[in-house]
């Protein structure tokens, strides 16, 4: 596997990255058209209801990934500057320290039936667990391919809920190994198929019967060391930055207001790679806040502290349903070949990568914002399009962009002159 190291890669032009990452992935000639033409009208007007139209994005590659031990390009899918540059920066740090190292659970989701006007909730719940084994061969004859594949029902839980505006409840969990598939709709039909029996069982009336997005049976989880070495900027020795970014997550840690802004920070990456795979960000989202928020109080996703030879330590955990096969993922052609670049396996794998790109987005993040701040990055960004906007090509683009972010001037007229001084030069 070639290195996804590859410094520079923000200088080259489209066509030259595309080739690039054509080559990494083995993606052909129309694969590689695929790219920019991605989905046809026709194509979304079976996905969903009364289309008019398509929604682009930009989809861009966070490079210098080394997960696991193995290189990966990123494809992300996202509007805001500065957030794949930031991970592909992040991630070139954590390399350093031998990249990141990600783990998944295995992919078991939460089914919910809810059971309602029960003579007595505690026999109820007796009732059920007692007829456990029924309740998960039903669910497992529900899909068959899935249990063929490894997958299936593993475990019912029964949960008294003892006071609510309707009173007491019954809330039955279906734990169910969705393997490859996010799982919504295996999940969902598997609760809908034990309604039912549950009924049956209980003498109650089930109620609701879907997936939580809460999925933390489906936990994705990862660490990098950073030596400080690698933090060290022009004003700013590694040790101090070290320091810094500790301080940064200690209020995250506590305070809701900052815990909110340093997820998103987090999602930025975390999202980003879910839109590009055809997954469902808003599911990654629900269960992202409601794990942030476990034990009553809103808290970081992540903790970064610093190790007893000085080096940054990051961890972030979150849950992560994720599917390469099932929803958008197959029949989005771009989703398709984001997959195809990253080269992923299985779903456990793309949640490994994403959740390390969360953890490289985190990173890029509180060390702008401990250092110099992150308006300076987003400078270089802007005067990058304003150069190029004004002509400059190859090393003038960065002369151009130097001078431009020391005035702190980022105007094409500028970007005009420089050019123009540039080019008198010789
Ligand atoms: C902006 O999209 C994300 C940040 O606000 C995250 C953070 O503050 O950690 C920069």
């Amino acid at each position: 596997m070639p290195s996804s190291r590859l410094s520079g890669f923000y200088k080259l032009s489209v066509e030259e990255r595309t080739r690039i990452v054509a080559e990494w992935a083995g993606l052909d000639e129309a694969e590689t058209a695929m790219l920019r033409q991605s989905l046809t009208l026709a194509q979304a007007d079976k996905m969903i209801e009364n289309v008019i139209g398509l929604h682009a994005l930009p989809l861009g590659i966070a490079v210098n990934f080394l997960i696991n031990g193995r290189d990966y390009l990123i494809p992300m899918a996202i509007e805001e500057p500065s957030v794949v540059a930031g991970a592909s920066y992040a991630a070139r740090l954590a390399r350093e320290g031998g990249g990141f190292h990600a783990e998944t659970d295995e992919p078991v989701m939460i089914g919910q039936i809810q059971v309602l006007d029960l003579e007595d909730v505690e026999v109820a719940r007796a009732a059920v667990l007692a007829q456990k084994q029924r309740l998960l061969d039903l669910a497992n004859r529900t899909d068959p391919v899935i249990v063929r594949l490894g997958g299936g029902a593993r475990d019912i839980e029964a949960r008294i809920v003892p006071e609510s505006p309707v009173g007491p409840m019954l809330v039955i969990h279906l734990l169910y190994d969705c393997r490859d598939a996010m799982g919504a709709n295996t999940v969902n039909t598997a609760c809908e198929s034990l309604a039912p029996v549950v009924e049956e069982i209980t003498g109650g009336r089930v109620n609701l019967r879907i997936l939580s997005n809460l999925a933390d049976r489906r936990m994705a989880r990862a660490r990098c060391v950073i030596p400080p070495h690698a933090l060290e900027t022009k004003d700013f020795p590694g040790p101090l930055v070290v320091d810094r970014i500790v301080e940064a997550h200690a209020l995250a840690a506590v305070d809701p207001y900052r815990a909110a802004t340093h997820n998103k920070g987090i999602m930025n990456g975390v999202d980003a790679v879910v839109i590009a795979t055809g997954n469902d960000w808003r599911a990654v989202e629900a269960g992202a806040h409601a794990y942030a928020a476990r034990d009553g109080r809103y808290r970081s996703l992540s903790v970064w502290e610093k190790d007893a030879e000085g080096n940054l330590v990051g961890r972030l955990e979150m849950p992560l349903a994720l599917g390469t096969v099932g929803g958008a993922t197959r029949v989005h052609p771009t989703a398709r070949l984001a997959l195809r670049i990253l080269g992923v396996e299985t779903a456990r794998e793309l949640a490994e990568v994403t959740v390390a790109v969360g953890l490289a987005q985190n990173l890029a993040a509180i060390r702008a914002l401990a250092t110099e701040g992150i308006q300076r990055g987003h400078m270089e960004l802007h005067a990058r399009q304003v150069a190029i906007a004004a002509g400059a090509v190859g090393d003038e683009i960065d002369w151009v962009v130097d001078r431009m972010v020391a005035e702190r001037v980022i105007r094409l007229d500028r970007a005009q002159e420089l050019l123009a001084d540039y080019r008198g030069r010789d």
